[in-house]
């Protein structure tokens, strides 16, 4: 690969270092003059990997994009800019998003004006951006997670100047405020309290592509929240890698349970948040949580695995017992609350033993809804350089036993429901039959129901006649 004048490529090394350096807000967001009506008469598409903080990013793309003057299009085939927002969490990310601009090549064959522009955590990632640069022509713009807010200037330098441009800051910058943001939802809204993660997990690539830790101060968050709640969102979700550590890098005033008991208060009908470490879940969240009935009793808690040892080896910092202990104070203080975990089988050298002390954990917790995977080594991780004797075939295996286990669970979980009367926040209707309509619980359970004068972003009181291990099936009641 050659590199061009110009080119800022992404370095691991550099994106793995921390500083005390304070972290910088801007609040205005300016266009440059050049570029300010490049989007007329033009339109993009956007497609969006991995999890829900680039679902956020991507809704600031769509914002940055319509401030320009393009119109956002569902079939990509008709636009003039594509934008990829990747995902780097495990390996398998990487070859879709491959496959997915393989396929645009087509298009970029037809149309050489077309801008395909990928973005996201994967551009983070050198080896995958020395592959898509050699191997991929048709992809001519390239930006990282801190710089969205270039875009405009980026996009110009693309369309005018017919540049490759290739922008990826390895370091964390500035925390934006007022960007442009055009949310995919009506009812329910993303709301990002913090950026970034400092946990380093032992194999997880976040800390890398993200940067360090980067809260947003309180007053801007009950702002967006406010302002959602007069634009008539019904529900919203906080947002970070680690929500419980929210504000510790401003200082001691700011805490995730202060935060959470003043958005409660605004008085959004459901709020819900995520992730949560079980290492600093503190008891005042405990309590904000029991105390107020719209911050909806579910607990997203990743295990990662049972075993202490391995536990350690991945940098957890809690043990099993500390898991089940905060399990069992959780399912004490918050009635009725669902919790849903995340599992990684076969991190490097697991024994039988060991995966076994995950299942014992998944048996004593019985959880809601399980998010599983296998083992996959990020490079640059500390984890990806441990020697691993454990075959694939074993870590499938493995997969296959615990899917099963948690999917029992969860039916037995769901079965409990049937009887019952849940209130449901209609999301839309089965496109196959419009008296079908599907929603979810306060405890995050999906919900297909019949029913008569039904609208999205309704809240409607469903029957529950039937279960199944991801669903539920229902009648709404007549009033
Ligand atoms: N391999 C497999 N799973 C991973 N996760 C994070 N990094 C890896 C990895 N290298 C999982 C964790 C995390 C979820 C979002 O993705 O379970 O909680
Ligand atoms: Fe990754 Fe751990 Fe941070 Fe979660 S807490 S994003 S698993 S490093």
């Amino acid at each position: 690969m050659k590199q061009k004048a110009g080119w800022i490529l992404p370095n691991l090394k550099e994106a793995q270092k921390r500083t005390k350096k304070e972290t910088e807000r801007i609040n205005s967001y300016i266009i440059p003059e050049n570029a300010r009506f490049i989007g007329i008469n033009h339109s993009y598409f956007i497609s969006t990997y991995g999890c829900q903080a680039n679902e956020r990013d991507s809704e600031t793309l769509a914002g940055i994009m319509d401030s320009l003057g393009f119109s956002k299009v569902e079939d990509v085939e008709k636009a003039d800019v594509i934008l990829i927002n990747t995902c780097a969490i495990r390996e398998n990310a990487m070859e879709k998003v491959l496959g997915e601009i393989g396929n645009f090549k087509r298009l970029y064959r037809q149309n050489p004006d077309l801008v395909i522009g990928v973005c996201g955590c994967m551009a983070q990632e050198e080896g995958f951006v020395d592959r898509l640069l050699e191997k991929y022509p048709q992809v001519r713009l390239l930006f990282g997670t801190h710089n969205l807010q270039e875009l405009p200037s980026m996009l110009y330098s693309v369309m005018y100047e017919k540049q490759r441009v290739v922008r990826i800051y390895s370091r964390e910058g500035e925390v934006y405020e007022n960007l442009p943001v055009h949310r995919f939802g009506k009812h329910k809204a993303w709301v990002n309290i913090m950026y970034g993660c400092d946990k380093f997990c032992t194999y997880c690539i976040v800390p890398y592509t993200r940067g360090k830790q980067r809260s947003r101060y309180m007053d801007e968050i009950l702002a967006e929240v406010r302002e959602l709640k007069e634009q008539g969102y019904k529900e919203i979700t906080l947002l970070g890698q680690n929500v419980n550590a929210y504000g510790k890098d401003i200082d001691d005033q700011y805490d995730f349970a202060t935060l959470l008991e003043k958005v409660a208060q605004i008085g959004v009908p459901r709020i819900r948040f995520t992730t949560s470490h079980p290492w600093d879940f503190s008891d005042e969240m405990l309590d904000v949580i029991g105390k107020y009935e719209n911050i909806m009793p579910f607990i997203h808690l990743p295990l990662q695995s049972g075993d202490s040892k391995i536990l350690k080896l991945m940098g957890r910092r809690y043990s099993q017992e500390e898991y089940i202990s905060l399990y069992n104070k959780i399912i004490e203080r918050i009635p009725n609350v669902a919790v849903s975990t995340d599992i990684i089988v076969g991190f490097p050298n697991e024994s039988d033993e060991q995966f076994q002390h995950t299942l014992d954990v998944v048996n004593y917790c019985k959880f809601d809804n399980a998010f599983t995977f296998i083992f996959s080594p990020r490079p640059g991780t500390p984890a990806s350089r441990m020697e691993d004797s454990i075959s694939l075939e074993t870590k499938k295996a493995r997969l296959a036993l615990l899917n099963k286990t948690w999917n029992g669970y969860a039916l037995e979980k769901n079965k409990a429901y049937i009887g019952k009367t849940v209130t449901v926040l209609v999301d839309g209707f089965s496109k196959k039959n419009q008296m079908v309509f599907s929603g979810y619980t306060e405890t995050n359970k999906l919900v297909n129901f019949t029913g008569n004068h039904i609208q999205p972003g309704d809240f409607v009181e469903v029957y529950i006649d039937d279960a199944k291990t991801f669903s539920l099936d229902g009648h709404a009641i007549e009033k």
